[in-house]
């Protein structure tokens, strides 16, 4: 994998700190605390894609975070799209891959345009992909509308994975094929309040070493 910046946010710096700031208090937002970030997968404003060396232009594929501290012990929490899948019924699923929705750019997100007439499930291959923030998800129809609101009962009840991070650790997911959430919690003083540092990631792109060539698949 390869680490990836991205110039849309945090000033385009490779790693975010994701701490509680006195100005994102009430935001779902990485530096938010007081307000649960309910499930959801990072940046979906833009296209799945491939790595390489056009990688910004997509939505990021992998999140990594390392533990500074969390004495607090709050739990980061992820779950399978695929897992969450088995739970929703058919009609649901499809009007979910219909493109009748449109995704806003998430609070942390500095300046980007919604993306219209887009999925919340995409199918690519064998694989199916997830672009889903409740607070910026709207859909455009009725059928679309009722359909994501059975998704966001669905997600509710998720049997996620509730890790605790301590200092030290590290913790590397697919942001295409898992969706993530932190509860709402109190943090401590600023000097002690959790803190993880978090890096996206792309696809190495593999080379073709008898050409030396590139290949951006
Ligand atoms: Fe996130």
């Amino acid at each position: 994998m390869t680490p990836l910046a991205v110039d849309y946010e945090n000033d385009g710096r490779l790693i975010r700190n994701v701490t509680p700031v006195a100005g994102a208090s009430g935001t779902t937002s990485s530096w938010g605390a007081d307000a649960e970030f309910f499930w959801h997968t990072d940046n979906l404003h833009l296209p799945f894609g491939s790595g390489g060396a056009d990688a910004q232009l997509y939505i990021p594929r992998y999140l990594s975070f390392f533990t500074v501290r969390n004495w607090e012990k709050i739990p980061t929490e992820v779950v399978a799209l695929d897992d969450v899948m088995k739970s929703l019924d058919h009609c649901a699923l499809d009007q979910l891959r219909s493109c009748e929705y449109t995704v806003h750019a998430p609070d942390s997100v500095e300046t980007a345009t919604p993306f219209t007439d887009v999925a919340v499930i995409e199918r690519h291959g064998s694989d199916h992909f997830a672009r889903f923030d409740r607070a910026a998800t709207t859909a455009g129809t009725l059928p679309a509308a009722e359909a994501l609101e059975l998704w966001i009962q669905t997600l509710r009840h998720a049997r996620a994975q509730e890790i605790i991070l301590r200092p030290g650790d590290f913790l590397i997911f697919d942001n295409y094929r898992v969706l993530h959430r932190r509860r709402a919690f109190q943090p401590n003083s600023p000097e002690t309040s959790r803190w993880l540092r978090r890096c996206y990631a792309s696809r190495r792109p593999t080379r073709c070493r008898a050409a030396g060539i590139r290949n951006r698949r």
